[in-house]
């Protein structure tokens, strides 16, 4: 009988302890610091909307998010900040890959989590990486596009790529993964040299208004993001040519891009994820001690006029 009861009261005390050491995981306040690379696109705007809303999920949860202000330096100086408050994880989505680097290394090193958002940064010295797949991205754009123009092995016209941020990951992928489709078309020409838009619309404006000036006909136009490959659809439409030429961008947030496909200034575009609400997730099982995997990547899909109007009905941006 009393050995009965010594072993049930080693497994109450054994259920006990583990129950309190779960909790306390579950109360622990955490303090994280965000820094994002800028606000001045809508897509960055939906991404903090996204963190801050999974964050206000967890009752013992701080956060501080900081804007880069589309200043590299800046970021450094946040994150340095962040590891000088001793924050619990860092999160960042940097403006560029190589300069972060050093800092990100010494957060790493001085055992804070540092999770990197959506573009990458020149090394893996952090803890996890969550983006979406933009090699894959521009691999997709690239068949849509060759489809579009007649076909593989068939293919004709002129294509303006403008390219994003070129000292970010991102702008990289979405070139090579598009050039790896449609090199392969000796009947498309790609024109120019591929110029940086910096992310930005009045810059996509400026390279499109240029190109107009250059090249006697440009069939589609390849944005590495939406705000630009709108900012080109003004330039055409200044120059009114608008309705000769197709326009793809990347993103596909529904306020813009897939408005944009849904009123026919777009042909189509492609939904980035932001990283918002999976980075948060991800960095309170971090803090819990959970093992997480080094790399996330984010679903995307094609958005054209199939299926924009089902995607504005169900984010209440237009009538049953
Ligand atoms: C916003 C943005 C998006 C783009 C992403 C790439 O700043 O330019 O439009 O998809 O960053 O990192």
């Amino acid at each position: 009988m009393s050995k009965i009861f010594h072993v049930l009261f080693f497994m109450f005390v054994f259920c006990l302890s583990f129950y309190i050491a779960a909790n306390a995981a579950e109360t622990k306040q955490f303090l994280i610091g965000f820094s994002q690379a800028t606000t001045t696109e809508p897509w960055r705007i939906l991404f903090n909307k996204e963190l801050r809303d999974e964050a206000a999920k967890y009752s013992n949860l701080k956060l501080i998010v900081r804007n880069g202000q589309d200043n590299i330096h800046k970021q450094v100086a946040d994150v340095d900040d962040f590891i000088r408050m001793k924050v619990d994880a860092i999160l960042i989505s940097p403006k560029t890959a190589k300069e972060p680097s050093a800092v990100i290394n010494k957060a790493y090193r001085a055992n804070i989590p540092v999770i990197v958002l959506d573009r990458d940064i020149a090394n893996d010295h952090y803890t996890q990486f969550i983006g979406g797949d933009n090699h894959k991205i521009g691999r997709a754009a690239g068949e849509y596009i060759v489809k579009l123009m007649g076909g593989k092995g068939k293919a004709k016209g002129n294509i303006l790529e403008i390219w994003g941020g070129k000292r970010s990951t991102p702008a990289h992928d979405r070139h090579n993964g598009f050039y790896e489709i449609v090199q392969k078309e000796s009947g498309i020409k790609l024109l120019g040299k591929g110029k940086d838009g910096d992310w930005k619309q009045d810059k996509a404006y400026e390279i499109m208004a240029n190109a107009i000036d250059t090249f006697p006909k440009i069939d589609v136009v390849y944005a590495h993001n939406d705000p630009m490959a709108f900012g080109a659809y003004m330039a055409a439409q200044d120059a009114g040519i608008q309705k000769s030429i197709r326009f793809f961008g990347i993103d596909g947030i529904p306020m813009e891009g897939v408005r944009w496909v849904y009123d026919g200034i777009l042909t189509a575009t492609f939904l980035y994820k932001t990283p918002g609400d999976e980075g948060i997730r991800q960095a309170m099982k971090i803090l819990k001690g959970e093992k997480v995997p080094k790399r996330i990547s984010l679903p995307t899909m094609v958005i054209d006029k199939t299926n924009a109007r089902e995607i504005l009905k169900k984010n209440d941006l237009i009538k049953k």
